[in-house]
């Protein structure tokens, strides 16, 4: 399975992310288009990206039941993106509703990846708020074990749960991996953080990697560093 680094471009218009796409002329990076990106654009900034040249994690973290997902998915696929997701939390029947959705006519997919419990959730949290009693860990591998039943490729997940859930889930189940910071960089609002060496250590498949890149004085650098430093 090919390791990649995927730049977060948590930008709020297509302007913006433009003028940081274009830093980059010798390598195409991956992508991820999150939610503020899309909503503000819509399908066209996917597209666009697209024919660029570029790979694109298209992270909108569905949730809704499962017919809806279902064909929510199924007009995300005519978008060609090569990994989208969703919440674990919708239950096996969401996701399996999720992954025939996203199913083409011809049997070819993107990867499809479940949020398992969000890292701004904590044990306290889901305790008081969601009333799950279990460990957070322990709810995060059910979670990803459910993902597996369900067909899912991988979930998002922090560097060091990685080998956990390999161990859980198989090796060749994805392991999409954010909080990954340099060794010598600023940590920002990220409190569980792993350098692109250690992820790599660990077994992370692939590493999403905004401020550290987006905002550096030279992002192709970054991204270079980044890559040399997880793909190798
Ligand atoms: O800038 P930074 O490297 O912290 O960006 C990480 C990206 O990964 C952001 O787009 C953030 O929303 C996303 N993410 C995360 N933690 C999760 C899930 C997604 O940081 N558990």
């Amino acid at each position: 399975m090919g390791k990649d680094v995927i730049i977060a471009c948590d930008f709020a218009s297509a302007e913006e992310t433009f003028k940081f796409l274009d830093n980059f002329t010798e390598e195409k990076p991956y992508v991820k288009i999150g939610m503020e990106l899309y909503y503000a654009e819509g399908p066209a900034i996917v597209k666009e990206i697209k024919r660029r040249g570029h790979k694109i994690f298209l992270d909108l973290k569905l949730h809704d039941i499962p017919n809806t997902v279902k064909k929510a998915m199924s007009v995300l696929r005519e978008l060609d993106v090569d990994m989208t997701n969703l919440h674990a939390a919708g239950t096996i029947a969401m996701m399996e509703a999720a992954r025939e959705g996203l199913t083409r006519p011809d049997g070819t997919r993107p990867l499809l990846i479940a949020v398992t419990q969000l890292t701004s959730t904590d044990q306290e949290r889901m305790t008081k708020d969601l009333l799950i009693n279990e460990p957070l860990e322990k709810v995060v591998m059910h979670y990803a074990e459910n993902a597996k039943k369900a067909g899912l490729d991988g979930v998002v997940c922090s560097p060091l749960e990685a080998e956990t859930v390999h161990v859980a889930c198989g090796g060749d189940f994805l392991t999409v991996t954010p909080g990954v910071r340099f060794a010598d960089g600023d940590m920002g609002d990220q409190v569980r953080v792993t350098t692109p060496e250690k992820a790599k250590e660990i077994g992370s498949d692939y590493i999403v990697v905004g401020r550290p890149i987006t905002q550096a004085a030279d992002p192709v650098a970054a991204y270079r560093r980044c890559m040399a430093e997880f793909v190798g």
